[in-house]
């Protein structure tokens, strides 16, 4: 077996803008691992498009998208920050993917059956071939690991179903390229455990979602801080008090989401943040959360307007980010070609 040099890798869509749900689900994580592991982390341009994006839109998200990417605190010194349409080794080694993968495997993937809806024969291919794109993401880089939420995980073990099957299929030209193992590693899912699920504000059983109608369902990251308290005050709530103990929570989705994003928010456990307001009226609980939702986002939704007000610079980071991203993953897409038995000269 070859050990692989740790790598994280992950991706986000720059459809819509990032809310609350993305912050504490996916983007404290990777601030997290950027400080003891090299992080790799990509605008997913060339995923959007899998449903039609209209092109001043799309490019305006991308910029959005990196400059919260920045403003919560993404390091593009320490990590590499980029977009995806800017490193053509993704789309040279998803058609290798393509091939690799088989229909049976894509046809059971659940969210192209849910994005699809009842019209199958309307979607995209690309729609349809997603997975072995984000397979080819994460394996362009040899990524070891791969933060993702629960409804990533069908993909990613569709990932390493493919580098599982590329190491076999080739296994031979593998060890004649001098290669003692797999080419691959078999990328590792960190899933983002249902604590930090942050649900709609104005349903507790949905997701916080940037497609949900209401923009009172989300606190966006670039909400001014009245915004984000009013967002808090009107948050749907049940009728009875808060309860003590977390088993008081069951059954309860508004306020079991409610004080879930306080203790996220606080870095308190869910306990801890019962203790103060348990027994109490939910107005209390609303006015705390609404000051520590703006202390904490207030800042990070100033600094995302500030970038947004100057694409060149963040047009700039893009670009440094490419050509790092394209520095690791040319040279493995070089092997790739030669491995396949292409001519490379
Ligand atoms: N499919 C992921 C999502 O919709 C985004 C994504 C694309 C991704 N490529 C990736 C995530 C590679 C992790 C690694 O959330």
């Amino acid at each position: 077996m070859t050990t692989f040099t740790p790598r994280v890798f992950s991706g986000m869509q720059p459809t819509g803008n990032l809310h609350l749900g993305n912050y504490l689900g996916a983007m404290l994580n990777w601030i997290k691992l950027q400080e003891t592991q090299e992080c790799i982390y990509c605008v997913v341009d060339m995923h959007a498009i899998t449903l039609w994006q209209e092109p001043k839109e799309l490019h305006k998200a991308i910029l959005e998208v990196t400059a919260a990417y920045l403003a919560c605190g993404l390091d593009p010194k320490r990590s590499i920050i980029f977009n995806q349409s800017q490193v053509q080794e993704h789309a040279e080694l998803a058609w290798i993917f393509n091939c690799v993968a088989r229909m049976g495997w894509l046809n059971r993937m659940t969210q192209f059956k849910e994005k699809a809806g009842k019209d199958k024969e309307q979607a995209s291919v690309g729609l349809y071939v997603y997975p072995n794109l984000m397979a080819a993401d994460i394996l362009a880089y040899k990524a070891t690991h791969v933060p993702v939420g629960e409804d990533q995980k069908q993909h990613l073990e569709l990932a390493r179903d493919i580098a599982g099957k590329f190491n076999l299929d080739f296994g031979d030209a593998i060890r004649e390229a001098g290669y003692n193992g797999d080419f691959f590693p078999l990328p590792e899912p960190f899933i983002i455990g249902p604590a930090t699920r942050v649900m709609s504000l104005r349903d507790g059983a949905k997701k916080m979602s940037k497609s949900d109608p209401s923009d009172l369902s989300r606190i966006n990251l670039s909400d001014d801080a009245d915004t984000i308290a009013r967002k808090i005050r009107k948050a749907k709530t049940d009728t009875d008090g808060l309860p003590s103990e977390a088993a008081g929570l069951k059954g309860r989705p508004e306020a079991e989401n409610l004080v879930g994003i306080h203790a996220a928010l606080s870095g308190q456990s869910v306990e801890q943040v019962l203790a103060q307001f348990g027994g109490g009226q939910f107005s209390r609980l609303k006015e705390a959360l609404a000051e520590l939702s703006v202390a904490k986002l207030g800042p990070i939704g100033r600094e995302t307007r500030r970038l947004k007000a100057d694409p060149g610079h963040v047009e700039g980071i893009l670009a440094d980010g490419s050509a790092r991203a394209r520095a690791i993953a040319a040279p493995i897409l070089r092997e790739v070609r030669k491995i396949v038995g292409f001519v490379v000269s």
